[in-house]
């Protein structure tokens, strides 16, 4: 089997990993991929708004299947080109993938079919939505309504806060067309989960909840970036709870899309709050997250490969069992460039650790540099996952390879897993 994955970040090179462990002779090939992705296959160097072009690729290339990592080649429709070509693809359509790229959209669709989630108003009109605030009390989240790279969320301490996040978005347009629509919403306390369902449009089977770190810093601190690390499993993710986000959040609204004539098929993570009346929605997303990926797929021990390409061949799932996880802990420390996550300095040469048992290091913003040297590419540089029969030595694993990880100006945090850390502790 020939298989295309399309993007090129620390999920991605995960994906590769996993495909070619469930079959030793896939072959892979990337659209750009990363130098992590090129010691499993080729690489070309396509963007991944080029849909034209990738269409072409995996024509020529004659892939039995591809797959799409990030949202906006989802958006903008890579799906629906590659079904209009012929080409067997996974990821929703574009009308499917607005659950993520439009949060009105997912919004409305949870009010519809009762999804538990946060309580919000919508608003274009900044005068209107600043007298709406009143309604909510603080704190308050406001989001821009379109795709922002994971930066379209201010949860407001206090009112004057918000009226300045509402200014900046439906005023000065930081966000441009993503933030022609807000949403405020009312802030849900929790802890939060991430739970990726793989999804035929109609059966659903999830996988093991991971749980993201969100901000830069040590503790929770720090501006929200795409996710600093992540673990898997978490003891908040009890077979009830999942069982209720299924019942009661997944599968609603996959039904809520098909009801919507935009069949979901593909992967549905669901972001959830877990909060003193039960999971609720933060936020969907139409993809496989990363970092969470990268802990995932070392502890799935069933063919991810399988079900992708039964889901990419119109086939159903009804007669597939939920993957099974091997009974360890995962745990992944991103490493990320300077800067991040605002201003990103590149450029900068990468030494890696050597090799180690129960160690996987995937490659991110990873680049060749004219001496073949590895540099810095972007934000998030490398992910480190660990893997191990605790979470205190899967954490210690991963966050000591990450300190080995060596380039200038590197980023990480030293606490992965500490809430659960922490809950362990107390149990004790
Ligand atoms: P999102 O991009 O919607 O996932 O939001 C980014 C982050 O903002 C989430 O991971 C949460 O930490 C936080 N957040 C978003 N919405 C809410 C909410 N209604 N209540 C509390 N925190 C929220
Ligand atoms: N880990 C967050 C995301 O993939 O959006």
């Amino acid at each position: 089997m020939k298989v295309m994955i399309v993007g090129g970040g620390g999920r991605e090179h995960a994906l590769a990993w996993k495909f070619r462990r469930d079959d030793p002779n896939v072959e892979i090939i990337a659209a750009p991929g990363n130098p992590g992705i090129a010691a499993l296959g080729k690489c070309f160097p396509i963007a991944t708004d080029k849909l034209k072009d990738l269409a072409d690729l995996a024509e020529e290339e004659q892939v039995d299947l591809t797959i799409v990592g990030p949202e906006t080649p989802l958006e903008a429709g890579i799906v629906n080109l590659f079904q209009t070509r012929g080409l067997p693809v996974f990821g929703p359509t574009r009308e499917a993938a607005r659950i993520e790229t439009s949060k009105r959209f997912a919004k409305e669709l949870m009010v519809r079919a009762g999804i538990p989630t946060a309580r919000a108003s919508q608003h274009a009109d900044a005068k209107e939505a600043k007298a709406a605030l009143g309604d909510f009390g603080s704190p308050v989240v406001i989001k821009a309504s379109g795709l922002a790279a994971g930066k379209g969320v201010v949860v407001a301490q206090s009112a004057v806060e918000a009226e300045r996040a509402i200014d900046a978005m439906l005023s000065d347009r930081v966000f441009g067309a993503a933030g022609r629509e807000i949403l405020i919403e009312e802030f849900m306390e929790g802890e939060e989960l991430s739970l990726f369902a793989i999804s035929d449009g109609h059966q659903a089977l999830p996988f093991l909840a991971a749980q993201d770190h969100k901000r830069l810093l040590d503790g929770d601190f720090g501006p929200n970036t795409g996710g600093m690390g992540a673990y898997a499993p978490t003891s908040i993710a009890t077979p009830e709870l999942v069982s209720t986000a299924m019942s009661k959040i997944i599968r609603p609204t996959l039904a809520a899309l098909r009801d919507a004539g935009s069949t979901f098929k593909g992967l549905l993570y669901a972001g959830l709050m877990i909060t003193p009346e039960g999971p609720k929605v933060v936020e969907f997303n139409c993809r496989f997250g990363d970092p969470e990926t990268q802990a995932l797929m070392p502890l799935m021990e069933s063919s991810l490969l399988e079900l992708v390409a039964s889901v990419a061949g119109g086939g159903s799932l009804s007669q597939s069992r939920r993957p099974d996880w091997k009974p360890m802990t995962a745990v992944t420390t991103v490493v990320a460039a300077a800067g991040y996550p605002s201003n990103v300095r590149t450029g900068d040469v990468i030494h890696l650790p050597p090799p180690s048992e129960g160690v996987e290091i995937f490659h991110a913003g990873t680049a060749r540099n004219g001496s073949n040297e590895l540099v810095t590419a972007g934000g998030r540089v490398v992910s480190v996952t660990a893997v191990a029969s605790s979470l205190f030595e899967a954490s210690e694993l991963s966050r000591s390879h990450a300190e080995d990880v060596a380039f200038k100006g590197k980023q990480l945090r030293h606490d992965i897993g500490w809430r659960e850390l922490t809950r362990g502790a107390r149990v004790t």
